[in-house]
């Protein structure tokens, strides 16, 4: 049986889980000595900072008696200690101590998955095979720049891929339908030649100042880190992020900020203000996004119209993220 299915009646939708960097935690909330736990990619994760400040990801299960490392394990040094007969664990996933023998075991190797720590993000690269990242994820120059505003959080819970997510980025023509009043944007430039796709757009943006012919440049970097600017009003980063909990199941969570001295701005508080009020129609079209996303089948062979979008480029560039690949 196909992974996917073409046969509309068919709501299995189990798109294979992708490869690629994703969001674990925010950094803000890892503190050092501390670890956390999450299911991502289908995981049992463990996510710790070491004393000297290093964040790690890894496994969960500890490879001596299987015991869950995020329940009970602490931080030592820059080691995790197991919390079922104390053996430690390095940032490589070695095992570098038993306290009741004088030699350590070579064959007790807990998994770990690359990380960097960017943007305000724990990042881990995290592929089913174990390969080496293929790709990066930036600095965004927003993030560091006192003009920009700290990060406005939400975050959801969707029972859809994080690939169906990220269609509606190219599926132009769903916004005059879910998202009532948008008119869709003109998609001018899609480039998909490398795992960081890039969408460049035109569109009448509605502000309350008036409206403005703007852009919106969107960097996919994979399937679960994506950068969207905002520009023709004031400069505006949304990133999103889209981990994968289990192949029909997602985190997807938005952080937004805005540039304080905006046009019409003439202080902190008034930028702040903005800020709400996109955060406030990204959140609504969230909102109205996920019905779709969470009752849809993935329809394989779609039937498009001429001005649909790319779609089917976009669904292409998401196949280089699976290893499993769909039918
Ligand atoms: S199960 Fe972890 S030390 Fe025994
Ligand atoms: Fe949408």
């Amino acid at each position: 049986m196909s992974a996917a299915s073409s046969n509309p009646s068919d709501s299995s939708r189990s798109i294979p889980i992708p490869f690629g960097w994703f969001r674990v935690a925010d950094s803000g909330d890892l503190n050092s000595g501390e670890v956390i736990t999450l299911r991502a990619c289908g995981r049992e994760l463990v996510v710790w900072r070491t004393d000297d400040g290093e964040a790690v990801c890894a496994d969960a299960f500890c490879p001596h008696l299987g015991a869950h490392l995020g329940m009970g394990g602490r931080v030592v040094g820059d080691s995790l200690v197991c919390p079922f007969h104390g053996w430690s664990f390095d940032t490589d996933g070695k095992n570098c101590d038993i306290p009741y023998s004088d030699r350590t075991n070579g064959r007790a190797r807990l998994l770990t998955h690359p990380v960097v720590e960017r943007n305000g993000f724990v990042l881990a690269w995290i592929h089913p095979q174990g390969l080496a990242p293929t790709f990066e994820v930036p600095e965004l120059p927003e993030v560091l720049d006192p003009e920009f505003l700290p990060y406005i959080v939400s975050s959801y819970i969707v029972n859809t891929s994080v690939q169906e997510m990220g269609e509606n980025a190219v599926d132009r023509c769903h916004f005059p339908s879910v998202h009532l009043n948008a008119v869709p944007p003109d998609i001018i430039e899609y480039d998909t030649t490398s795992e960081i796709a890039r969408i460049l757009s035109r569109l009448l943006l509605i502000t309350p100042y008036g409206d403005f012919p703007g852009e919106i440049e969107i960097h996919q970097y994979g399937p679960g880190f994506s950068a969207t600017r905002f520009r023709g009003f004031v400069d505006t980063l949304l990133v999103a992020t889209q981990t994968p909990i289990e192949a029909s199941l997602s985190e997807l969570r938005f952080y937004f900020t805005v540039r304080k001295t905006g046009y019409g701005e003439s202080s902190e508080e008034e930028a702040r203000a903005l800020a709400l009020i996109y955060t406030g129609h990204i959140d609504e079209q969230a909102r109205e996004d996920i019905p779709i996303w969470e009752n849809k089948a993935y329809i394989e062979s779609p039937a498009l119209s001429d001005v649909d979008g790319p779609i089917l480029e976009y669904r292409r560039w998401a196949k280089r993220f699976q290893v499993v690949k769909v039918k």
